[in-house]
């Protein structure tokens, strides 16, 4: 069985290598991104592993030509996958999970950051000053912190803060027995009304765009900040910076950024990056910006390999497996 891996980093290519031969698989593998250019590197491949990059109608057509019988992308986040054009196609999608620690242990980090005015304490440091002007902290003990969206990172989270000493609000569709006694489920109104630090936790889907809009910005408590691990599109950027500008928000923290589609994981250095708000955003002193790093460990690479791998063998030999998407 051939299965062709695309925008394969270094750092992937070993793991890559060991998960193939553990499965049997013979792998071939590209850094370039899966377009119309490079979709002949798939032909005679029975699955195709992607990563971030838009996977639409017209590419999923070229691969079904090719032979291309699955597709997965090895994120948990399937936004960018057209799966009504695959399922017309008759292509299997799948995404995968990975350790929900990886994106929970870095939004702890951030709010902390946040809190500890890192950023500027660093950016001071760096220019030797190392005065103690306006980089006084708060501590995370005793804050109230208000989780939007409570499946498996948002639990994690939860759970990390109980340990910090928070007190915890939670909202989310439905109700996660994990947070039984840790967090009380409010309406989104009254988390944003009562929490220093709301956090999402929420995947992308119709429905959730602009989620934090001005009219939920303006309902956030004065001097709160966000985090935002989960995706770009959650937040109304512009309705951000404003809130940001006038002082209302007193920080956030954001691994994930509406646009980030072209300039995350590339180099931009000595370049203008193309989406503005991202550099409005990181001349803030109180705004943390990660390139979408949040999910970057061991642990978790380690994961989106074996479970991509696992789930594109699955298909191919036509037996079930839990990350099938259609
Ligand atoms: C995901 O797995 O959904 C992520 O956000 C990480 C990724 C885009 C590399």
């Amino acid at each position: 069985m051939r299965i062709t891996a695309y925008s394969v980093r270094p750092d992937e290519e070993a793991l890559f290598a060991a998960a193939a031969a553990r499965l049997g698989i013979e792998l071939v593998t590209t850094p370039q991104r899966p377009t119309l250019d490079t979709a002949h590197l798939a032909a005679d491949s029975q699955g195709v592993s992607v990563i971030t990059t838009p996977i639409r109608a017209d590419l999923l057509a070229v691969w079904r030509g090719y032979g291309v019988q699955a597709v997965s992308t090895r994120t948990v986040g399937y936004d960018h996958m057209d799966l009504d054009a695959a399922g017309k196609l008759g292509i299997r999608m799948s995404n995968v999970s990975y350790t929900p620690w990886t994106v929970a242990e870095h939004t702890v980090m951030a709010m902390l950051m946040c809190l500890r005015r890192t950023k500027l304490v660093m950016r001071r440091y760096e220019a030797q000053d190392y005065t103690l002007k306006a980089v006084r902290g708060r501590e995370l003990r005793g804050r109230t912190v208000g989780i939007v969206g409570t499946g498996a990172i948002g639990c994690s989270v939860a759970e990390l803060l109980s340990s910090f000493g928070c007190t915890l609000l939670a909202h989310s569709r439905s109700r996660n027995p994990r947070l039984e006694g840790l967090a009380e489920y409010v309406s989104l109104d009254e988390l944003l009304g009562k929490s220093d630090i709301v956090t999402l936790h929420l995947p992308a889907v119709p429905g959730s765009e602009a989620l934090m809009n001005a009219q939920r910005l303006a309902r956030m408590k004065e001097g709160a900040i966000l985090v935002n691990t989960a995706r770009g599109p959650l937040v109304d950027t512009d309705a951000l910076i404003d809130a940001l500008e006038s002082g209302h928000l007193g920080g956030a923290a954001l691994d994930v950024i509406t646009g980030e589609g072209p300039v995350h994981y590339r180099d931009f250095k000595g370049k203008i990056p193309p989406v503005r708000a991202m550099s409005v955003l990181q001349a803030m002193p109180n705004v943390l910006m990660t390139p979408h790093t949040a999910f970057f460990t061991d642990e978790a690479v380690g994961d989106m390999i074996n479970y991509s791998l696992q789930s594109l063998k699955a298909a191919a030999l036509g037996e079930e497996d839990r990350f099938f998407l259609n």
